[in-house]
């Protein structure tokens, strides 16, 4: 079967990581996480002591940034600099400061064009908020997976339980309301589903369901 690209968007916390994790295992395809190449790059920004809105600084520092994705269980180490940022980057302060930093017309240009080159060679699960619009608008398969805010932010809640996060409910709704809200009205690359993309709800699914629709929709697309 030829490997094709497959791209998986929607807002936070819609299951996307989870499930692209998998059908990448169950396809023997390579996963990439464009979310954590946002948040790796708020993270050089921070530690570069740049101001996270000041497009020119972070032009500037983009050409040095080294990001790697390195393969490994449980899950996939990302590596800034030669730094292991994989559990740094999932912290609050880089959680709540994120979207500030995506929506800089450099980052985008330099995140997408390390995209599109880790998935030129097809055999690619990639997640994110662009990817079926902006990054690669000719996959084959594209998936936009929602699910409601409560949903979300249970899952979230659920998460940050068993991590010892003792975030309240109420307080996880705001903040992915809030996150939904700055991702899809920043001007450069909102998140949008693309025209051609499937809609998956996911709210009253559990992820064996989701994995079993997108692995039947991927079977039609390469039969
Ligand atoms: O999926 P996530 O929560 O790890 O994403 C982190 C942030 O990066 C989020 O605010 C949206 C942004 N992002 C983006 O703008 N474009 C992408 N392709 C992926 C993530």
């Amino acid at each position: 079967m030829k490997k094709i690209q497959i791209a998986i968007d929607g807002p936070a916390s819609a299951g996307k990581s989870t499930v692209a994790k998998i059908i990448a295992r169950k396809l023997g395809y390579v996963y990439c996480d464009t979310g954590a190449m946002y948040r790796a790059t708020t993270y050089a920004a921070q530690q570069a002591g740049i101001a996270l809105d000041d497009d020119a600084a972070l032009k500037a520092m983009l050409p040095t940034m080294k990001l790697e994705f390195v393969p490994d269980e449980p899950e996939q180490r990302v590596i800034v600099n030669g730094t292991d940022v994989t559990r740094t980057i999932r912290l609050p302060e880089i959680t709540n400061n994120v979207s500030v930093v995506a929506a800089q017309p450099s980052v985008r240009a330099d995140l997408t064009k390390r995209q599109q080159d880790i998935a030129a060679a097809g055999g690619i699960v990639m997640d994110g908020r662009d990817i079926g619009t902006t990054v690669l608008p000719n996959a084959p398969v594209k998936i936009f997976l929602e699910a409601s805010v409560h949903e979300r932010a249970l899952r979230r809640f659920k998460e940050n339980q068993e991590k010892g996060i003792d975030t309240p409910l109420e307080v996880l709704e705001q903040e992915i309301a809030a996150r939904d809200k700055k991702d899809s009205t920043r001007k450069i690359s909102p998140l949008t589903k693309a025209p051609d993309a499937i809609t998956v709800d996911t709210t009253s699914m559990g992820i064996e369901q989701v994995v079993t629709r997108i692995l039947e929709i991927v079977q039609e697309a390469t039969a």
